[in-house]
């Protein structure tokens, strides 16, 4: 077992099938913590178990889609029964659609606010009682220089990851007194799936490896003296 500051820290990771999350759950579990992954389908957090039990870490896969109340209250539950409370969540899950404004349909704007910013809302409030009880935990919300500044063809996006961040800021107003850390991630340009077939040169990207180890540093925080804001981009600045 390993003896590090994260080891067999129960952290739940959403969106860990791929890209970011996947990335950041392989790290975490290297470091010995006992990793949860969930996206909406199966197959993709399956496979990223099987990695991570190859490493010999610990994992639970957990099909969840974190825009709904039920299945998150039910993951948390499940992760209680079979190990304890979760100690970090990464809120990490996501979608973009890269459109105008004018195009954009109801459905997109749905999608883009229901997975960026409802499920923060939602998996923050399922771990949050146990959290109290305990004075402690760390919540990190993975919100991006989207959340920060315009880009074009990002509305609904920076509008989904602009509410994140004002979550975010609440959120640690309102929890910091009870011992709890939060965190806002704010990746910029990283090579996944997240870009679709957008026109975009990806060897300016950053790679989820790189990604990942800023959470994992971020999970590593010191308790008492709290990282509040984390700004990543690539070396050469936005594409
Ligand atoms: N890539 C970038 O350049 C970049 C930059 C800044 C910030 N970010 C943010 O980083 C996070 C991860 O993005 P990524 O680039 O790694 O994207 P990605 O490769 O597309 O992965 C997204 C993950 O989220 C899951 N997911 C989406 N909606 C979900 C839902 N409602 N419930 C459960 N799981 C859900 C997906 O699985 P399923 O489809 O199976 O559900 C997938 O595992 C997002 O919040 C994104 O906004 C990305």
């Amino acid at each position: 077992m390993k003896t590090g500051k994260l080891s067999e820290k129960i952290i739940w990771i959403t969106g860990s099938g791929r890209g970011i999350g996947k990335a950041a759950a392989l790290a975490l579990a290297e470091c010995g913590a006992r990793v949860v992954l969930c996206a909406r389908s199966s197959g993709e957090i399956n496979e990223t178990a099987t990695e991570i039990h190859t490493i010999g870490g610990q994992v639970l896969a957990i099909p969840c889609n974190v825009s709904d109340q039920n299945q998150v209250d039910a993951l948390v539950n499940r992760v209680k029964q079979q190990w304890g409370p979760v100690d970090i969540l990464i809120n990490n899950a996501g979608v973009a659609a890269f459109k105008k404004i004018v195009n954009t349909t109801v459905q997109d704007w749905d999608a883009m606010l229901d997975s960026n910013l409802k499920a923060a809302f939602l998996c923050s409030q399922a771990v949050l009682p146990d959290m109290l009880e305990k004075g402690a935990g760390h919540i990190i919300n993975v919100v991006s220089v989207a959340g920060k500044q315009p880009y074009y063809n990002c509305g609904a996006y920076c509008a989904s990851k602009y509410g994140l961040l004002g979550f975010t800021e609440v959120l640690r107003m309102e929890t910091r007194k009870h011992g709890i850390m939060v965190t806002a991630f704010l990746p910029g340009a990283t090579d996944t799936t997240l870009w679709g077939s957008a026109n975009v040169d990806r060897t300016k990207m950053m790679t989820t490896a790189q990604v990942a180890q800023g959470l994992v540093n971020i999970c590593a925080s010191e308790p008492g003296c709290m990282t509040e804001q984390v700004i990543m981009r690539p070396i050469g600045g936005d594409l």
